[in-house]
C-alpha cells in the first residue's frame, strides 16, 4: 500500500522524539556527571563511550527490533516470537523484568525529579544570586536534611507524572519535547561557555578525556556499562513498546544514530558545564548524587542574567525528566490495565502509590534512615545500583541474545535493512561482542 510521504516523515519524526523524550534525562546531567566524578573522571568516560557503541547500540536495535515484529506490549510481544521461533514461553520474564525495573527506578527517579522542581523555585527566588559555593553547598544540604522538604518536591513531581499518565496525554508531550531539547542543548551550551571563563576549562577536558587508566577496575567498568543502560533507557522494554508502533518505513539504524547521538551530546557537554565549576571553586568531583545541585547554582549565582538562566535550566531539567519518567511509569500501568479490570485511572494511581511510597523510603536515606543499610548500601544507592548495574543489564542481554540466537535470520535481516557486509558486523557485535562484554563486565563487577 502506497503511503504519503509527508505522513511517514511526520510519523517517523514522532518516533524519534518519543524514543529521546525518553532517553534524554535526568541519566544525562545529574547522574552521568556525578559517575565521571566518583569513577576518576576519563577512563570512565571511555569505558561507558564503548558500551553505548558496542552494547548500547545493538541492544536499542534489538529492543526495537523484538517490538515492531511483535507488535504487542513488551511481554505478549516476547511471547509471541518465542512461540513463532518454537522457544520457550520464559523468554517473556524478559519483558516481565523489565516492568519491575521501571517501578523501582521511578521511586528514585521522582526524588531527584524533586530536587530539580525545588531548584527551580529557588532560581526564581533569586536564592542563589551572589553565593558562593560554601552557600550553595549548605542550602543543598539543607534539603538533604529535611525529610518534610525532600517529601514535598517529591510529592510534587510523583503527582505531575500520575496526571499526565493517567490522562494518557503522552502524546501531546511530542511537540513539546521537539522545541524544548533543543532549548536544552542551547542552556548547556551556556553553561560550557560560562565553564571556559573560570579558567579551568583544560583541566576538566583532562579530568574528562585523559584517562588514568589505573583508577579502572570491575567496578568503575559495570557503573559505566550500567549508565550506558540507564541513559539509553534501555533494559526496560519501554523501547520494545515504542518500537510496536513503529512502521516498517523507519530505519532502525539511521533512528538508533539519531537517538543515541542526542543523549551522549547532553551528557558530555553536561560534564563540560560541571567539572570547571567544580575544579575552580575547590569543590570535590566525587560529591555523588548532589553534584549537579552543588555546582550549577554557583554558575547562576554569578553570571549576568543568571536567574533566567537559572529557572529555564532547571525547568527544562525537570520537563526532560517528567519525559523520562512518564515512559517509566507507562509499562506497569498498561500491564496492570491489560492484566487487571482496573481502569486506567485506577491503574495509575495504584501504581503511582506504591512508586510514591518506595520513594518516599528513598528519600528519607537521606536523612533519618542514612544508617539503614542493606549490603552496605542506603536504600536510595540500593534501588539505584539494583536496576542499573543488575536489572537493566540483565533484561538487555535477554532481548540481544534472544533477536540474535533465536529469531529466524530472514526476519532479522529484513528489519535491519542491512548491506552484507553490515548484516556480518551485525552478527559479531550482536552475537558475541554484545553479549560476552555484558556477562563479562557483570561478573567482573559483582565478584
Ligand atoms: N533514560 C532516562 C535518563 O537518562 C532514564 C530512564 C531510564 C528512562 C530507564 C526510562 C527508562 O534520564
Ligand atoms: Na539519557
Amino acid at each position: 500500500m502506497a503511503k504519503l510521504a509527508h505522513a511517514q516523515w511526520s510519523s517517523k519524526m514522532a518516533f524519534v522524539l518519543a524514543a529521546a523524550g525518553s532517553a534524554v534525562g535526568l541519566g544525562n546531567i545529574w547522574r552521568f556527571s556525578y559517575l565521571v566524578g566518583e569513577s576518576g573522571g576519563a577512563a570512565f568516560v571511555l569505558v561507558y563511550l564503548a558500551c553505548v557503541a558496542l552494547v548500547g547500540v545493538p541492544i536499542l536495535l534489538s529492543e526495537w527490533l523484538i517490538g515492531r515484529r511483535g507488535q504487542k506490549n513488551p511481554i505478549d510481544s516476547m511471547r509471541e516470537l518465542a512461540k513463532q521461533s518454537g522457544k520457550s514461553q520464559g523468554w517473556a520474564l524478559v519483558g516481565i523484568s523489565g516492568v519491575l525495573a521501571g517501578f523501582l527506578i521511578l521511586s528514585f527517579y521522582s526524588v531527584i525529579g524533586g530536587w530539580s522542581l525545588n531548584y527551580t523555585l529557588s532560581s526564581v527566588m533569586g536564592t542563589f544570586s551572589g553565593q558562593d559555593a560554601d552557600s550553595v553547598s549548605e542550602i543543598f544540604s539543607g534539603m538533604l536534611a529535611s525529610p518534610g522538604t525532600l517529601l514535598l518536591w517529591h510529592s510534587a513531581f510523583m503527582l505531575l507524572v500520575i496526571g499526565i499518565v493517567a490522562r494518557g496525554v503522552t502524546k501531546g508531550l511530542e511537540s513539546a519535547v521537539r522545541s524544548l531539547m533543543p532549548a536544552l542543548v542551547i542552556l548547556m551550551l551556556i553553561l560550557v561557555g560560562y565553564g571556559m571563563t573560570t579558567g579551568h576549562f583544560g583541566e576538566a577536558l583532562e579530568f574528562m578525556f585523559s584517562p588514568d587508566w589505573s583508577a579502572l577496575d570491575g567496578g568503575v567498568v559495570l557503573a559505566a556499562m550500567g549508565q550506558a543502560f540507564f541513559t539509553l533507557s534501555l533494559g526496560m522494554g519501554i523501547m520494545m513498546a515504542y518500537g510496536s508502533y513503529l512502521g516498517e518505513d523507519v530505519n532502525l539504524l539511521s533512528t538508533a544514530r539519531t537517538v543515541i547521538i542526542i543523549d551522549t551530546a547532553i551528557a558530555l557537554l553536561a560534564g563540560l558545564a560541571i567539572f570547571p565549576i567544580v575544579f575552580a571553586n575547590g569543590l570535590s568531583a566525587g560529591e555523588g548524587p548532589g553534584l549537579i545541585f552543588v555546582t550549577l547554582p554557583i554558575a547562576f549565582g554569578n553570571m549576568s542574567g543568571g536567574v533566567i538562566l537559572g529557572l529555564m535550566f532547571f525547568l527544562l531539567l525537570t520537563f526532560a525528566a517528567l519525559t523520562s519518567a512518564i515512559s517509566l511509569l507507562e509499562p506497569t500501568v498498561e500491564m496492570l490495565e491489560e492484566r487487571t479490570p482496573l481502569s486506567r485511572i485506577t491503574a495509575t494511581l495504584v501504581s503511582g502509590i506504591a512508586i510514591w511510597l518506595l520513594g518516599v523510603a528513598a528519600l528519607l536515606s537521606f536523612n533519618l534512615w542514612s544508617d539503614v543499610l542493606f549490603f552496605g548500601l542506603n536504600i536510595f544507592n540500593l534501588l539505584d545500583t539494583f536496576t542499573a548495574k543488575i536489572l537493566l543489564p540483565l533484561t538487555g542481554l535477554g532481548a540481544v541474545v534472544f533477536v540474535a540466537w533465536c529469531l529466524e535470520r530472514k526476519g532479522v535481516e529484513q528489519e535491519l535493512a542491512l548491506s552484507a557486509t553490515g548484516m556480518n558486523v551485525w552478527n559479531i557485535v550482536a552475537r558475541f561482542i554484545a553479549p560476552i562484554g555484558v556477562i563479562a563486565v557483570f561478573l567482573a563487577g559483582i565478584l
